[in-house]
């Protein structure tokens, strides 16, 4: 087989047979087939599409082409949550904590940043002493005695998604929905879980843009898990406005924690509270319904916030600053951004919000740069919003003061000030099982 034969026919609009897909994702990983005859694919596949078909043999080749968890050792059902990206969000640190107090085991391989979507494993690492890289044995152990265990992705899982994203992060191939799904999907499968809940987010944050393209992703990621034998849900959530108050690494760690003691923003509450009953009635504890009750019980007893400090102390990390977020350091310094006229915040290009928050130091301007975990932003005022001219809609956390004049202006140019009150935006969008989409709005 000749990997241009491949290609020709994918440019041509064909559909590629199950051995034409495997040769080319093994050949890739082995180095057999080079980088530029693989950039001529995946531009081949962004503008012809694939097929349901298509999209699950190549999920299942990437998800093969490196090691597959066993996750036997664990006692119990394992119920995975993956995001699709955004700015904010910090559901993670909420609902793994959640879930595992209401008895059902988290086990789960999160990601760093991602353009301008934070990534878990950052905002962990910002937890002083916090490992997020463990042996098998370790994981196993920490989520076997405290019920959670949140690392880093291993290294030999689905190493061809990690050849191919890289590529595809500088071909203009990453916001393609066949691309998007077997690159989550592989990574989900590989890890092992028996349940998976996507949080499939949409607007101006999120790698989606529109409702139609993030319910078409939900619905391909859905079918691929299903078809796998593993019980998938996914969450079509808000990205349209930065998810809670707090952008950047520590500032969102202390934000999860806020919104296990109670005290946490509105829509970060309840976007977690949907995810925590997804996970729950996934691993069969009840109706979705009693399924968000265990979940808000968790917070008003304080079980979920002991499971992430638990959890925290099992790998290494400083478990007094889950019970006394104050103990985190803080930046040397901040800045507050004004209102350039009065009106109503009508929009915030989310987007732009999170290049802000990089810039300060709390993302990855290269993939070399160091992240500074202090740095940041606390939005004062959010969409719907009534402003002055001159009140403050936000400060900015930085080590350096030579870096707040690029991000306040990213930051000012992302937030929109007109005269009518918007109408509120909904926070979850609609539900995608095997059985169809249900719309919630
Ligand atoms: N996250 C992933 O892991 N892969 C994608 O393609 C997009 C977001």
């Amino acid at each position: 087989m000749r990997m241009y034969d491949v290609i020709a026919k994918k440019r041509n609009g064909e559909l590629l047979t199950e051995e034409e897909i495997r040769f080319m994702v093994e050949g890739y990983v082995k180095g057999d087939i080079p980088d530029y005859q693989m950039s001529a694919m995946l531009m081949a596949v962004y503008l012809k599409g694939m097929s349901d078909e298509e999209t699950a043999i190549l999920t299942d080749a990437v998800a093969h082409s490196g090691d597959m968890v066993d996750l036997s050792r664990i006692e119990g059902i394992k119920v995975d949550k993956h995001s699709t990206g955004g700015v904010g969000d910090k559901t993670t640190l909420v609902v793994a904590p959640m879930v595992a107090a209401c008895g059902v085991k988290v086990a789960k391989m999160s990601g760093r940043g991602l353009g301008h979507t934070g990534g878990t494993v950052d905002k962990m690492e910002a937890i002083p002493g916090m490992r997020t890289t463990l042996t098998e044995e370790e994981f196993f152990s920490v989520v076997n005695s405290t019920g959670l265990s949140v690392i880093g992705q291993s290294g030999n899982l689905a190493p061809a998604d990690k050849k191919l994203y890289a590529l595809r992060d500088v071909t203009a191939t990453v916001d393609s929905i066949p691309l998007i799904a077997a690159s989550i999907m592989s990574k989900k499968l590989a890890a092992g879980n028996d349940c998976i809940l996507l949080d499939v987010k949409t607007g101006s944050g999120a790698f989606m843009k529109t409702l139609e393209d993030s319910i078409t992703l939900a619905e391909k990621m859905v079918a691929i898990g299903e078809h796998s034998g593993k019980k998938t849900m996914a969450l079509i959530t808000n990205m349209d406005i930065p998810l809670g108050s707090l952008i950047g690494n520590s500032l969102e760690v202390i934000e999860a924690v806020e919104t296990l003691q109670g005290k946490g923003p509105g829509d970060l509450t309840e976007v977690c509270l949907s995810l925590a009953a997804g996970m729950l009635f996934l691993a069969g504890k009840g109706s979705l319904e009693e399924c968000r009750e265990m979940a808000e019980k968790t917070i008003a007893d304080g079980s979920a916030l002991k499971k992430l400090a638990a959890m925290v102390e099992a790998q290494g990390g400083d478990p007094a600053v889950i019970t006394d977020p104050s103990l985190f350091a803080k930046a040397p310094f901040e800045k507050e951004v004004k209102a350039l006229k009065s009106g109503y915040i009508t929009h915030m290009n989310t987007e732009q919000c999170g290049i802000a928050s990089s810039l300060l130091g709390a993302g990855r301007i290269t993939k070399e740069s160091q992240i500074d975990y202090t740095a940041g932003i606390a939005l004062k005022k959010k969409v719907g919003q009534q402003v002055e001219e001159g009140e403050t809609i936000a400060v900015l956390y930085a080590s350096k003061r030579d870096l707040f004049a690029d991000a306040e202006h990213e930051l000012l140019k992302a937030v929109t000030i007109g005269g009518q009150k918007p109408e509120e935006e909904p926070l979850i969008y609609a539900r995608v099982t095997g059985a169809g989409v249900e719309r919630l709005v």
